[in-house]
This record gives C-alpha cells, structure tokens and sequence, in this order.
C-alpha cells in the first residue's frame, strides 16, 4: 500500500477517464457557443456567506457538505470551497454590475465542485460540472431554450435515453400557502420525523420532500403537490414553459414531488435522469428558475434561470452503456528514419507536419527502422513516413500500414496528402 493516496471522496483521472472529461467539456463549449453564452471564471472559494444566504443555511448542501476552509488567522474572513456555481456567478454579477449590460447575460462555468459528503457511486467530495446561467430573463421561452440545451448535451455526449423531469414550484405568493400545508401534513405525523427533519419542519418544509432518508419515502409520496397550489402567474408561466417544450418537441415528463435540494429556485424545476435511473444519487443534472438570488446577494430584483449537469455522473453513465468515452484517436502517422540515429531529421518532418495541424508521432529513441516501423503499428497509425537517402532529393517513402503499399512523395507536399488522407478515415 502506497504511503500517500488522493484523499477519500477525490479521484485522480487518470487519461483514459480525463480524456473522456475534456471531450464533455469540449461538447459543453461548443454549445455554450452555439447557443450564446459567455465564459465566466469564478473562485474556488468564497465568503462562506455568499453560500448560506445564497443556497441556504437549512440545507444539505450548506449545513452537511460546505467544505469550510479553517481561517488562516484570527481577523480573517470565514470562506468555503464553492458546492456549485450558481451563487457565485450571482455574486460575481453583482459585484462587476453586470445588470448595466444588455440582458439577459448568458454565462458559461465548467469546473470542479466540492461538497464534503458521503462518497459512495457517483458521489464526490471533488466533482466536476457545467453550469449555465441566464439572468435578467423572466422567461418562458428561456426556460425551455435550457431544458432544450441540457437534452443536446446528453445527446451529443452519446448517453442514451436521457429524460427531463419538471416541475413547478411556485413563487414567493403562492409557496407560504403550500409550506403551510406541508408543515401542517408532516406536523400530524412528526412523532415518525427523524430529528434533522422535525427541525428542518419549522426551518423550511420543502427540504423534507428531497430527504435523501429513507424513513421519509413513503411520507413524502403522499404528501400534498405544489402544483395544485399555484398562484395564477405561476400556473400560467408553467404552462407557458410546457408549450415552448411542445413545440420544439423535446419529451419531459411532470414530476410534483420535484423540489430541489438548494434554496434558491422558483417556479420552473427540472432534472435529467436516464430511464430507470431516477434514485436519489443518479441525476445527471439539474436546475432551475431563481428569481430571488440576485437581489438576496444584494443586487437589483432580476429573475434568472439555469441548470448544472453532473460530468463524473455523465462519464459513469457512459461506461455503463459501454460507450469508450476516453480514447485517443489513432495518428495519421508516424514518423521513422532509416538511420536509427538521425532523430533530429525525424524530429524536424515530425514537427512540420503537426504545425499543419496533424496528429503525428515520431520516434526519437535511436532504434533500427525495422524496431520504429513496429511502434508504428503499435499505435495504429495510418502512415509511416519513413525518411531515407531520398531526402537529399526533397522527397520521403510514405508507407501505408493498413493497405501495405509505398510510394515516393516529395516533402513539399507530405502535409496536403496526409491531410487528404486523415479526412478520408476520420484521423485525429
Ligand atoms: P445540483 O442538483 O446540486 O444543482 O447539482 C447538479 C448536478 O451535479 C447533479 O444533478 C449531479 O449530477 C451533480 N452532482 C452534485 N453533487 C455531486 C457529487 N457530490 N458528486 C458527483 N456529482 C454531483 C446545482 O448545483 C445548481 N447550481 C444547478 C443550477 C444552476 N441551478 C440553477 N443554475
């Protein structure tokens, strides 16, 4: 046993795993561009403050998992890695006044994520996620362009019968009426509450309807829905989000019992699950409407909406489906010489090839052609590009590996016949 190891709840990814999480983020890029959202960076840690207002002192997130950083010295401030982007891309729009910009803003974080929970399968305490955010847009059609776009991404990311689940849960009219029809139900049977839930009963009642405590199960099932206590704005925004889901044809499916584990949202709340996957730790994503977090950070009313997708969630999702998220595309070719101890020469076409944008391995060990040639089919490459007496002439043997023939190419033109070649058979 190794005398140091990543800590409990981290993993390294090692390149199989981590070459699968770049093209994740790669498909989240290419959609964030695609559908108008901006990079944003955000520190790892924050005034522990931004997360207890923003997200909520009584929920799991905040008072089970925040990853407290131990102050450095006395007058220094109480900080905490970040659980999620949300609240701070909110206190970063404050903070720059971002509300001056035309609205809404679209803002893209891809990152890692700390909550100190638990770990089991597809919990961490370091995670990594996508979260996109639109703010300063009341909705409806925005909200369905979200739900659309987190559909693509599984799509894209080749996971396979991904569904959304959806759900409204009210506004600050209508939630007091529903809370108290919650307290009251759960009231009359706290003597079967386990203690965190009778406390959380008075604090904030829809907590309970996502306890991840198994005593609740049967509780929470029939306990009363929100949706039958939506005030006529919320009931008409609901609506309004399904009908823009309906026409663009994206299948959801309602869900009551949906609340979310964080204190933020209103009205519009969503998760993505994979068919017969819908246990407590399996969503792959989730997200919603937070109209109220803008102005509790200390900015203007502002309405927003947006989700996180779960990636390590996505990648074990893919595993399961026994989809090869992480492997390396084959090189087109593979440059060897026939005078083992030239590396330079092999070196310098190696080098011209991959500034045209080519994926090229060379070998600079100083080994027979013969040893070079086998590493070259050791990689699966398509091309050996063998350099010979020929290159006083301006010209190279090109081998093709997979069909077994040579041919004489001058130099000047490797790059645009390999080109042609990799776009033929989808190299690199
Ligand atoms: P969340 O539901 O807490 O929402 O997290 C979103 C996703 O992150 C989950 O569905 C799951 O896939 C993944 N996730 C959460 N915790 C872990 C963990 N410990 N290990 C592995 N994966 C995990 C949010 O974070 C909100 N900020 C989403 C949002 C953005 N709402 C509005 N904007």
């Amino acid at each position: 046993m190794p005398a140091y190891r990543a800590p409990r709840g981290t993993r390294d990814l090692l390149p199989e795993t981590a070459a699968g999480l770049a093209r994740l983020e790669g498909i989240a890029w290419s959609l964030s561009h695609r559908y108008g959202y901006r990079p944003i960076e955000i520190p790892m840690f924050e005034q522990s403050a931004v997360f207890e207002r923003g997200i909520g002192e009584a929920t799991d997130v905040v008072e089970k998992e925040l990853f407290r950083i131990a102050p450095r010295t006395e007058e220094s401030e109480s900080w905490a890695l970040r659980p999620e982007a949300t609240a701070g891309v909110v206190r970063a729009y404050v903070q720059h006044g971002m509300q001056t910009l035309p609205q809404p803003v679209k803002l893209s974080v891809v990152g890692p994520m700390f909550r100190y929970d638990r770990p089991q399968a597809g919990r961490y305490r370091q995670f990594y996620q996508w979260s996109a955010e639109v703010i300063g847009d009341a909705g409806p059609g925005i909200d369905a362009e979200v739900i659309e776009m987190g559909i693509r991404f599984y799509r894209e990311a080749g996971v396979p019968g991904v569904q959304v689940l959806v759900n409204s849960i009210g506004d600050r009219e209508c939630r007091p009426v529903y809370l108290e029809q919650l307290r009251e139900y759960f009231g009359r049977h706290a003597a079967a509450l386990p203690e965190l839930e009778r406390r959380r009963l008075e604090l904030n009642p829809l907590r309970l309807l996502d306890s991840k405590d198994p005593a609740l199960t049967a509780l929470v099932a029939a306990a009363p829905k929100i949706t039958e206590c939506l005030c006529d704005a919320c009931a008409a925004h609901f609506g309004a989000v399904r009908a823009h889901l309906d026409a663009m044809g994206v299948p959801y499916r309602l869900e009551p019992t949906l609340v979310r584990g964080l204190d933020y949202y209103a009205r519009t709340a969503f998760e993505f699950y994979r068919e017969g996957a819908e246990g407590q730790q399996q969503a792959l994503g989730g997200g919603g409407r937070y109209d109220g977090l803008v102005e509790l950070l200390g900015g203007r009313p502002t309405p927003a909406i947006g989700y996180a997708l779960g990636l390590d969630r996505v990648l074990l999702a893919l595993e399961d489906a026994g989809a090869d998220a992480g492997k390396d595309p084959a090189p087109v070719a593979f440059v060897v010489g026939a005078d083992p101890a030239d590396t330079a020469a092999r070196l310098k076409v190696a080098a011209m090839l991959r500034g045209e944008g080519l994926t090229v391995r060379v070998e600079l060990t100083p080994r027979k052609l013969g040893r070079q040639l086998e590493s070259a089919s050791r990689e699966h490459a398509h091309f050996a590009v063998i350099i010979g007496d020929e290159l006083i002439d301006g010209n190279v043997q090109l081998k093709d590996l997979e069909a077994g023939t040579q041919r004489l190419v001058p130099l000047a033109e490797l790059a645009a016949d390999l080109k042609r070649a990799a776009k033929n058979h989808h190299h690199g």
